[in-house]
């Protein structure tokens, strides 16, 4: 790490915290769609079923009373005054529409009077599941079928009144339309209280999921891009505002240290460019130049004075070396004798 330079410390550093954040932050947002997710497809399977509920009241409430009388005299069964076909026949109008045809209820019967509404294994489970744990109310889970990953909501159904029993108890007991039309072989021997079937709504969870993924992935995607953009605009600002001119700052005082010349440099228009700055590293590029400017007249002054310091020194030597011949005794004395030589000379040019 002590070898990095600023601008690859700072993609680790933020990079690291990116990745722990966006680990944290995903999980959690995930979490969270995917709770939501879960929630709308209860919301949905509970709203359907609580519909068909209520279709199902309509039919024992107020269409059973009005046609009970033609029930008993009509050669021919009449379906709509019995709750499950009814609500079986307002589902598939609801199926019928687009974007609703995966959606699926059935009540499903281990004996059904209607051949359709045969449990199949899985549902099978559930009722004998209904029919061990009376105090359970309602399960819900996924299933794959037919290829589709379906989320469901089941529930015990109950045969809850004596009107019911006018049709399920004993073929003997059924109106004679109902055995011509279904038979007397299914829909019969329910008691009273007794979970006869299981009432299942099937909504499509790929869908959901899906959305919820497709959402998930936009927006770590935004986050992502966002977080890219940042990393690169801090490594760009990093390299033009502190790395450039540090990197002229530095060069400078390496140039300094070294004894070279550096007159070029505090010229530069690169350190120009940084004093001109009104934050701090111009402040510091300002007192750095001073220093350099300083420094810079002090050697040339201190060149020049030892280029003179060493002239004197040189011209000292000189004359000591002088003066060092000439203060021998042998020198004085060869002094001597060439002017007795010389005053010799001249008396005898006089004679
Ligand atoms: C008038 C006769 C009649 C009455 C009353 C009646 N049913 Fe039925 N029930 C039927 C017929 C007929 C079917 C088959 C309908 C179809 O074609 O889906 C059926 C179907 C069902 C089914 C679906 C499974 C199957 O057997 O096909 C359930 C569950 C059911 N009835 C429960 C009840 C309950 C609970 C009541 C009382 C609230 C009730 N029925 C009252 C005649 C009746």
């Amino acid at each position: 790490m002590s070898k990095l330079n600023l601008s690859t410390r700072f993609t680790l550093i933020l990079s690291g915290v990116f990745l722990v954040g966006i680990a944290i932050g995903g999980t959690a947002y995930w979490r969270a769609l995917q709770g939501r997710a879960q929630d709308e497809i209860t919301t949905q399977g509970t709203l359907l079923i609580e519909t068909m509920n209520a279709v199902r009241g309509y039919t024992s409430n107020n269409v059973r009373p009005l046609l009970a009388d033609k029930i008993a005299d009509s050669p021919q069964f009449i379906s709509e005054t019995v709750p499950a076909f009814s609500a079986r026949s307002v589902f598939e109008n609801f199926r019928g529409q687009l974007n609703f045809s995966t959606y699926l209820y059935k009540e499903a019967a281990i004996n059904p009077t209607n051949p359709v509404d045969i449990a199949d294994e899985f549902e099978a489970d559930l009722l004998n599941q209904f029919y061990s744990d009376e105090s359970s109310a309602e399960v819900s889970g996924y299933r794959d079928l037919n290829g589709e990953n379906l989320f469901y909501i089941a529930r015990p159904l109950k045969i809850g009144s004596e009107s019911c029993l006018e049709c399920h108890s004993t073929p003997e007991n059924a109106p004679t339309s109902l055995i011509a039309t279904y038979g007397d072989e299914g829909g019969f021997g329910w008691e009273l209280n007794e979970v006869i079937a299981v009432q299942i709504i099937y909504v499509p969870a790929e869908e959901v999921f899906n959305s919820a993924l497709q959402t998930f992935t936009l927006v770590m995607g935004i986050f992502l891009i966002t977080f890219a953009i940042v990393i690169l605009l801090i490594n760009f600002l990093l390299r033009n505002y502190v790395i450039q001119p540090v990197n002229v700052l530095s060069g400078l005082a390496n140039k300094i240290s070294a004894d070279e010349n550096f007159s070029t440099e505090l010229e530069s228009t690169a350190l120009h460019s940084i004093t001109n700055r009104p934050d701090e590293l111009g402040n510091l590029a300002q007192v750095f130049k001073k220093m350099a400017v300083d420094v810079y007249e002090r050697t040339v002054k201190l060149k020049e004075q030892v280029k003179d310091l060493i002239i004197k020194i040189d011209q000292i030597r000189r004359q000591e070396q002088v003066s060092e011949i000439t203060d021998t005794d042998f020198f004085n004395t060869l002094q001597q004798r060439a002017k007795e030589m010389r005053n010799k000379g001249k008396s005898d040019e006089t004679k």
